[in-house]
């Protein structure tokens, strides 16, 4: 039975190394936004097809600050992805979110500066609602698939996204708790505004790597503890995706985020005075 799921995958390049996934070919998109950070890896896991982009290219040539996710979003819808399934390292600013931990975030604070963060501005302005910025649909399914890949999940947490490439302060990560934050990483936004314009339902894992750097008693952040754990994490985050495919209902039901611009605040040139 064929499936009307496409699923869109966003994440570190050891998920495209899947045993599960069939007839797989990287295929070029090109947007009006500019070039993706990778050819986009068209494939099937079981029924649902599945389309893997890597956000910081093969190899992880390209930094959180360039990453051209309006590029790579519209790559994704234009790849007919129907969701989009973000995995992305975090570090935690809660004792509870211990390295190794998964967390299915559900809020966002944006702290990324100058990135384009619209597909809207020019000509067109749209307003969408970010209020709640995750599909809490995909979000359930995603938190499934990791608890039965054998992981440990937070079901909600709220993502800081910093502009990085430098790690935080001690004096900002403490502030970053003092707001509430859980997670902190430099990558989900825009990322996630930018799905929510695209009327792409948006789920992100954070994977935890690091405690970062709000602990007096604990080392501050070393990559190299940032990428051993992110090796860790990538046995069970690709079982996760396995899971995740298998798991879904046969047929897609409609999501009101597939339609989210017919509730937006837009105004069009075609709606200017012509006197003006
Ligand atoms: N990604 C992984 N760990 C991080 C941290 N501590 N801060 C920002 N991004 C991260």
């Amino acid at each position: 039975m064929k499936s009307n799921w496409t699923i869109g995958i966003i994440g570190g390049s050891g998920l495209y190394q899947m045993d599960a996934l069939e007839d797989a070919q990287w295929i070029s998109i090109d947007t009006p936004w500019g070039k993706p950070s990778d050819d986009v890896l068209c494939g099937r896991i079981g029924a649902v097809q599945v389309r893997f982009l890597p956000r910081h290219g093969r190899g992880h040539r390209i930094p959180p600050s360039a990453v051209n996710a309006r590029a790579n979003i519209d790559a994704l819808k234009r790849a007919g992805c129907t969701d989009v399934l973000a995995i992305s390292a975090v570090g935690s600013l809660q004792e509870e979110l211990e390295p190794g931990r998964f967390v299915v975030v559900d809020q966002f604070i944006d702290r990324t500066r100058g990135r384009d963060s619209s597909f809207f501005g020019t000509g067109m302005v749209a307003h969408v609602s970010m209020a709640e910025p995750v599909c809490e649909r995909m979000a359930g399914f995603a938190a499934a698939a990791v608890e039965n890949a054998g992981g440990k999940v937070a079901r909600g947490g709220t993502y800081l996204a910093m502009e990085g490439p430098q790690f935080s302060t001690r004096a900002e990560s403490l502030l970053y708790r003092q707001w509430g934050a859980d997670v902190i990483g430099m990558t989900a936004m825009p990322e996630a505004k930018l799905a929510r314009e695209a009327e792409l339902p948006y789920a992100l894992v954070g994977m935890v790597t690091d405690y970062d750097c709000w602990r007096e008693d604990a080392a501050f952040v070393e990559v190299s503890d940032v990428i051993a754990q992110m090796e860790a994490n990538g046995t069970i985050a690709r079982k996760a995706v396995e899971q995740f495919m298998a798991a879904l209902p046969e047929k897609r039901g409609p999501s009101p985020l597939d339609t989210v611009l017919d509730h937006a605040l837009i105004t069009s040139p075609d709606a200017r005075d012509p006197a003006m």
